[in-house]
């Protein structure tokens, strides 16, 4: 396998921020390209203050290159990793422009969260060397990457890519299928598809639902996966309980009418106070803060050596 040194992220926003923090703190030499001056202005001191949250040498964050020329930035690129919004026609022209910029030997990788690599790739030369790479939020305290090969996508670009996220501490999981919303976001969607329908048709209140989720299996997720699950409380149970709920759960084919009225009446949850809940800004703050803990806590003791 060839040795990857240098990383280009493509799109400083969130995303890209946090998978350039996991690289650059395994010591890859990493640049990101970013247009926006207000985003590369910001990049460093974001990535430096969520590396003193985690109690990390906030140095390595000014080891990143941060600039506005894609063409300088992959000149030597080994693995390039976009990070570019959802929009389906940016990706591919970004993938266009890496494809006649970077090194013909370099792994394109994308951070769809939900878009078929194949689409995006779709009638570029090179597409073997491209794959989708589905981080998670943040990129530094999940640990789950998805890493889903095309149709056109070759064995020796899989492999470099699982091999490369292993070496920074991810755990890769390969998807054998190009579908879209890969694993994780279809199964989170499926029940999000469940959760709102039943929020719509008055079952409970989307509170209830939450505690409902938070004070159940919700705890035993991140322990017992939903199969392992299937196989500790034994098929058959799953079978009579299957019988009985499948055919009254939620089968819409599209987004939910209750979903579209309140986006429709600018209820876009947090961001405008008003979603499935009200919510104050202290509110916002403290889950916020629960979260991050929690997957600060979970990270830690990953971190800790086995007894
Ligand atoms: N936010 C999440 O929770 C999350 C989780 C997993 C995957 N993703 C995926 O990661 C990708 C990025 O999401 P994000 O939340 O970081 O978005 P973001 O808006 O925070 O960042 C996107 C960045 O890309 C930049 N950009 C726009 N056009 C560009 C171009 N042509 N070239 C280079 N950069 C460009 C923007 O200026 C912005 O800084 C999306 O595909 C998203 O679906 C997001």
């Amino acid at each position: 396998m060839k040795k990857i040194r240098n990383i280009v992220v493509v799109g400083g926003g969130f995303m890209g921020a946090g998978i350039a923090q996991v690289f650059a703190s395994a010591r890859y030499r990493v640049s990101v390209f970013e247009p926006s001056g207000e985003v590369r202005d910001s990049l460093h001191e974001r990535v430096a203050a969520s590396l003193r949250a985690l109690g990390r040498d906030d140095s390595v964050a000014g080891d990143i290159g941060v600039t506005d020329k894609l063409g300088a930035a992959v000149a030597n690129a080994d693995y390039v990793t976009e990070a570019v919004p959802e929009k389906l026609e940016l990706k591919q022209s970004v993938f266009a422009d890496l494809e006649r910029l970077a090194p013909k030997t370099a792994i394109l990788a994308s951070n769809t969260s939900v878009i078929p690599i194949s689409r995006i790739t779709q009638g570029l030369a090179s597409a073997h060397r491209m794959i989708g790479t589905h981080w998670w939020n943040p990129p530094y305290l999940v640990p789950l990457v998805e890493v889903i090969p095309s149709i056109s996508t070759s064995e020796e670009t899989l492999l470099e890519t699982m091999a490369l996220l292993a070496s920074v501490g991810k755990e890769p999981a390969h998807v054998r299928k190009d579908v879209p919303g890969f694993v994780a976001n279809r199964l989170q969607h499926a029940l999000w598809r469940e959760a709102i329908a039943m929020v719509a048709e008055g079952i409970c209140d989307a509170k209830t639902l939450d505690r409902c989720v938070k004070n159940s299996f919700g705890l035993r997720l991140a322990v017992l996966g939903p199969l392992e699950n299937a196989d500790m409380v034994g098929l058959d149970l799953t079978l009579d309980i299957h019988r009985t709920i499948i055919p009254e759960l939620d089968r819409s084919a599209g987004p939910n009418p209750y979903l579209q009225e309140q986006v429709s009446a600018g209820c876009l949850g947090f961001k405008s106070g008003e979603g499935f809940r009200t919510w104050t800004a202290a509110e916002r703050d403290r889950l916020r803060e629960q979260l991050n803990n929690h997957l600060v806590r979970a990270q830690q003791a990953r971190d800790k050596p086995a007894e």
